[in-house]
């Protein structure tokens, strides 16, 4: 699983917020160009890098499916009938990314890894210890954001807040609603729906196979998401004993990978295909997969629509 990450603030809407050397503070007047494709990468040097992707050109959308939250005591319950977003991240085009680029917009709690390098001898990364990035809206009147995260942006073991600064790239308060309206926007991606049309639905009765749900939402989507599992590996169960297939079988997680034209705020994407190192980690045996249902009152009908 993916955890902290905070890389440019590549979907800052305003030019102020260039983390880069060597920028123009001229032009910028993305309508009058014509939109460059994010991947390969372009270079910052020869083109408009507040109109294109400079760093980072692979957008990556994840989802989660957990069927519990851990904060329902608090009234923090998963969306009926959907996937909830974890993350937004511009990764680079070869599909490697870096961890803290910019401590200073470090609003993670809980930093993991909690040194720059993830290793002992690098950098420390301070616990952020503010109030909580959902505040950051409040100033712009965003609370229709707010309530939309708070539908389908739910954590795990952690609250809200502190899992939205964790699966968000790091950007200054100014632009960071804008961030969170581009996560926002992955919920293009109806996983729940197009599994669904598939006849993929939540069951603790039966089990399913990863080509079908893999060839799901490749036809979907028009890429193929990385599609994640957690639990245990099919050759430590009773169906899978004798079998070498040591994937794992609940189905958890999807990521959905796109290349962009001109700026991601306008959302002109094309779908690509997750790394051919890295499509998934579950089990690959015929119906080895379970796609659980939800815990009975972990979830509720949503006060806005998906
Ligand atoms: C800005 O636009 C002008 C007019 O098209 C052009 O000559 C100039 O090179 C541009 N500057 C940058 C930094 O893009
Ligand atoms: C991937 O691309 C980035 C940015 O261009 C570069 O820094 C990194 O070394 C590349 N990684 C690999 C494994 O090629
Ligand atoms: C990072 O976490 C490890 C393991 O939890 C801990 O031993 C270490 O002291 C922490 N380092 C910093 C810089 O907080
Ligand atoms: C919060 O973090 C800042 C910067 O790391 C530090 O200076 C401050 O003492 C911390 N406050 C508390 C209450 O821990
Ligand atoms: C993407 O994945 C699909 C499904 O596995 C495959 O048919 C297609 O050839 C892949 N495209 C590329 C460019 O690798
Ligand atoms: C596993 O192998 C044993 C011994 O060959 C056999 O008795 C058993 O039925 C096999 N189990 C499965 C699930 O195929
Ligand atoms: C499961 O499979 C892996 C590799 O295929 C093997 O190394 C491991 O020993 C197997 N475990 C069991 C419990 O069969
Ligand atoms: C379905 O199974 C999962 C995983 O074992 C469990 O967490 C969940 O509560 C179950 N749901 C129902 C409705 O029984
Ligand atoms: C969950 O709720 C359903 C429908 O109300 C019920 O049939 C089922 O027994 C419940 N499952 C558990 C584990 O409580």
């Amino acid at each position: 699983m993916r955890s902290t990450f905070t890389a440019a603030a590549v979907l800052a809407s305003t030019a102020s917020a260039q983390l880069y050397p060597d920028q123009s503070p001229y032009n910028h007047t993305c309508e009058l160009q014509k939109p460059l494709l994010s991947c390969p990468p372009q270079d910052p040097s020869l083109v408009d890098s507040c109109c294109v992707e400079t760093f980072g050109g692979l957008l990556l959308s994840t989802q989660f499916w957990s069927t519990y939250t851990g904060g329902e005591s608090t009234g923090q319950l998963l969306p009926q009938d959907t996937w909830t977003l974890h993350g937004l991240w511009p990764d680079f085009c070869n599909g490697s990314y870096t961890q803290y680029c910019d401590l200073n917009r470090q609003y993670d709690p809980i930093p993991s890894p909690n040194t720059t390098t993830g290793k002992p001898d690098g950098v420390p990364v301070p616990a952020y210890n503010g109030s909580d990035i959902g505040t950051f809206l409040e100033p712009f009147g965003k609370y229709d954001l707010l309530e939309y995260m708070n539908n389908y942006w739910i954590a795990q073991n952690q609250d809200n807040a502190g899992f939205w600064a964790t699966s968000s790239p790091s950007t200054p308060p100014a632009t960071l609603h804008s961030t969170l309206l581009a996560t926002v926007r992955s919920t293009r991606f109806p996983t729940f729906e197009w599994l669904k049309e598939a006849d993929i639905t939540p069951s603790n009765c039966t089990t399913y196979s990863y080509t079908d749900i893999r060839d799901t939402l490749v036809e979907k989507h028009g890429g193929l998401p990385f599609i994640g599992c957690t639990g245990p590996r099919y050759n430590t169960t009773e169906a899978g004993k004798n079998s070498t297939d040591n994937g794992y079988t609940v189905l958890s997680e999807a990521w959905y990978y796109e290349y962009v034209y001109g700026r991601p705020q306008e959302m002109n994407t094309i779908p690509v295909n997750a790394s051919a190192t890295y499509y998934t980690n579950c089990a690959k045996a015929a119906g080895a997969i379970h796609y659980p249902e939800r815990t009975n009152g972990s979830t509720r009908v949503p006060t806005l629509p998906f």
